[in-house]
């Protein structure tokens, strides 16, 4: 071998050698930083865990924070709130409605005719549309404006068959997604806004009076004569079909629940006036607390961050509007102490840039190379990662759902508890083994909950492990589409029958 051929070989041979020491040192390098994220995902699991021992104190807190929020104004977190509704729907009423609901990001409109028998119930025309940005923080009038100018559309489709060519002025139910202080079943004030809106100077106002005037100074005929929580809607439709229907939730983007609660444990309503014996109640569990729930850094910077801080701290762990951003906050802090995800994205770090169905779409990719989740990374600046790193994602989506669907188990079955459905005895009732259990039916209504399948296998699960297979068998959930906005104007017709049946 000549010369310089030794000297190329031992030159390849140094090449070859830094090479395979750069290669170690990376992959060494890769081990530590992957070590890190495990760690981190640990955590994560440790910090969001809800075994069933904690699930059970959830249930307590819930049934006592219910207690003393019937018991005085202010006296849990818990509002507790009155609505005036007594009798529910049951299926015989008649006439023509109407109902506009304005959601947390949608509103819908919706006209039914209803024959005097289950059977004969007719949506006759439906309307849904996002509610546009803009509108979340302007002003009373343009909110209430835009609200009578969708109707008067809808109105004028109708064509010449229309109720006020008979002579008949339309009655319609406003389902009002957001906690009023209710006066009576037509009227009441805003406590506050809650999800994304942030109109000023609306909390004090009457909500059927705002929409009332917009519509006036259409010149619309039409009458505001029920002002209705989105859960007491879902609840009336619910019992509407089933009479076993005694609670309502919502998870959409918010979360709430209401339920028929008997009038003498209203305590601090002293004259409630109802005929029924019981009035449902609008818990709005939004704002439930507890020490008990898991609260993470997560939490905290979500709340800190939020339109609404110090508010709505169950809502923040359980509603579809937050589920995303909890998890976009996991994987800008995963990708800010290890580069996996690369270099930070500036779009990650933008507030609920991350929605809560891309989550959904995520934790259900299905495909084995797990292209869903790649698209949608991709959206978030993150463009290419690894399969072991989409698999992560998948994770946290995990960890994040399987929290709020447990927690939401919880809070049903706290109001089953404090009405005595829980199988426990509660409410001085004997024990379920003393006493046949009743079949009991909860209403649920939301995008998070009817497109969401993980989210209803693990509250469904919970809701096994909290009240065992035997009392959980007796417990029906049942999902409904729309039945917030069709319900709100079935309880409309049904204090109609009632007033005409009580004046006869
Ligand atoms: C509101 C409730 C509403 C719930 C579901 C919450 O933010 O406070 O009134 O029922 O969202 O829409």
């Amino acid at each position: 071998m000549g010369k310089v051929m030794v000297m190329l070989t031992a030159a390849a041979a140094v090449v070859a050698c830094s090479v395979a020491g750069v290669m170690v040192r990376r992959r060494v390098k890769d081990r530590r930083k992957w070590r890190k994220v495990v760690g981190l995902l640990k955590d994560l699991e440790e910090s969001f865990e809800t075994p069933l021992g904690r699930l059970r104190q959830m249930v307590d807190a819930v049934a006592v924070e219910m207690q003393a929020g019937l018991v005085s104004e202010g006296g849990s977190k818990l509002k507790m709130l009155l609505t005036f509704v007594d009798d529910l729907p049951n299926g015989s009423e008649r006439g023509t409605y109407y109902a506009l609901h304005l959601g947390g990001s949608y509103f819908r409109i919706i006209k039914v005719h209803l024959g005097g028998q289950r059977s004969t119930l007719e949506v006759q025309d439906i309307e849904r549309h996002s509610i546009p940005t803009s509108l979340l923080n302007s002003t009373s009038e343009v909110l209430f404006d835009f609200l009578a100018s969708s109707l008067q559309r809808f109105i004028e489709k109708e064509g010449k068959e229309s109720i006020s060519s008979q002579d008949v002025k339309r009655e319609l139910a406003f389902t009002f997604s957001f906690p009023v202080k209710q006066t009576s079943l037509s009227s009441g004030v805003l406590i506050k806004w809650t999800k994304g809106f942030a109109i000023s100077e609306m909390a004090g106002e009457d909500i059927a009076e705002c929409l009332q005037g917009a519509l006036d100074r259409r010149g619309l005929d039409i009458h505001v004569a029920a002002l209705v929580n989105d859960t007491v809607g879902a609840l009336s439709y619910g019992h509407y079909h089933d009479p076993d229907t005694i609670a309502a939730v919502v998870f959409g983007t918010g979360s709430n629940a209401c339920y028929l609660e008997r009038t003498d444990a209203i305590i601090k309503c002293q004259n409630p006036r109802t005929t029924s014996g019981s009035m449902v109640v609008n818990m709005e569990w939004g704002n439930f607390w507890s020490s008990r729930l898991p609260r993470t850094l997560y939490d905290i910077e979500l709340d800190a961050e939020s339109l609404n801080s110090n508010d709505m701290g169950f809502e923040k762990m359980i509603g579809g509007m937050y589920l995303g951003d909890i998890v976009r906050r996991v994987i800008l802090r995963m990708s800010q102490e290890s580069d996996i995800f690369g270099p930070i994205s500036s779009i990650l770090s933008t507030p609920f840039v991350l929605r809560t169905n891309s989550v959904s779409a995520m934790h259900e990719d299905d495909t084995p190379e797990l292209h869903e989740v790649a698209t949608i990374l991709k959206h978030l600046g993150v463009p290419k990662v690894p399969l072991k790193v989409r698999k992560l994602v998948v994770k946290i989506c995990d960890v994040v759902t399987r929290r709020a669907a447990r927690l939401a188990a919880a809070g049903i079955s706290g109001i089953l508890k404090k009405v005595g459905r829980d199988g426990s005895g509660g409410e001085g009732r004997r024990r379920s083994s003393d006493k046949q259990m009743r079949r009991t039916v909860v209403a649920v209504e939301g995008g998070l909950y009817s497109n969401y399948k993980m989210f209803r296998e693990y509250m469904d699960e919970a809701l096994r492990e909290i009240l065992g297979d035997d009392v959980a068998r007796l417990v029906v959930i049942k999902a409904m589409e729309d039945g917030s906005s069709i319900g709100s104007a079935l309880l409309l017709a049904s204090s109609h029958s009632v007033r005409t049946v009580s004046n006869i």
